[in-house]
This record gives structure tokens, sequence and C-alpha cells, in this order.
């Protein structure tokens, strides 16, 4: 059976660990037939195309335990998705 949909991948890094992270989850999600999969750093992305995605992953560093704040809910309610 194929699947067809969208994938993004959105990740916030600072030192670029994550970034590295994000694209091996980029390229293993390639590998799945049907899937398309793009990849954006959250200070760059475009949320229309977080919403339209069937698939968003989220690649996140700790920062003294929660994500930055560049990922959290109130910023991406501030860019009108939710
Ligand atoms: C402001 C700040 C706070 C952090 N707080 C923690 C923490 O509480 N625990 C932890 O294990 N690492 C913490 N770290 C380390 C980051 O999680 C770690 O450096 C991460 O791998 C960096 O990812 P990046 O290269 O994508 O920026 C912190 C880093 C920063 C910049």
């Amino acid at each position: 059976m194929t699947i067809y949909g969208e994938g993004l991948v959105v990740y916030d890094t600072k030192y670029g660990y994550t970034k590295l992270v994000a694209e091996k989850i980029v390229e293993g999600m390639r590998e799945v037939e049907g899937i398309e999969t793009a990849i954006a750093d959250v200070k760059e992305v475009n949320f229309e195309e977080v919403a339209s995605s069937d698939v968003v992953v989220i690649g996140s560093p700790n920062h003294v335990g929660k994500p930055p704040v560049v990922l959290t809910r109130s910023s991406i309610n501030s860019a009108n998705l939710i």
C-alpha cells in the first residue's frame, strides 16, 4: 500500500545540532514512497505550509526543560496558525 501525503519537518536550532537530526529524519521520511517531505527552520517557515501539511515533525532543542519560545504555542498562535 502506498500512502500519499506531504510531510514537513520544522526545527529550531542555535548551534546546528537539531538541524542535523532534522535532516536525518527527513532522509528517512523521503524513503517512504508517496510522501513528499520538506524541511524548514521555524524562523523562516511559512505557517500556511505547516497548516496544509499532512504530517508535521517538530525538532526542538532543550532550553531549561522546555522548547525555545519560538516553538511554543503562543508564538505559533501569534502567526495565526491556531
Ligand atoms: C538557553 C539554553 C538553555 C539550555 N538548557 C538546557 C537544559 O536545561 N538541559 C539540557 O540538557 N540542555 C540545555 N541546553 C543545551 C541544548 O539543549 C543543547 O545545546 C542542544 O543540543 C543545542 O541544540 P542546537 O545545536 O540545535 O541549538 C540549553 C541551551 C541553551 C542555549
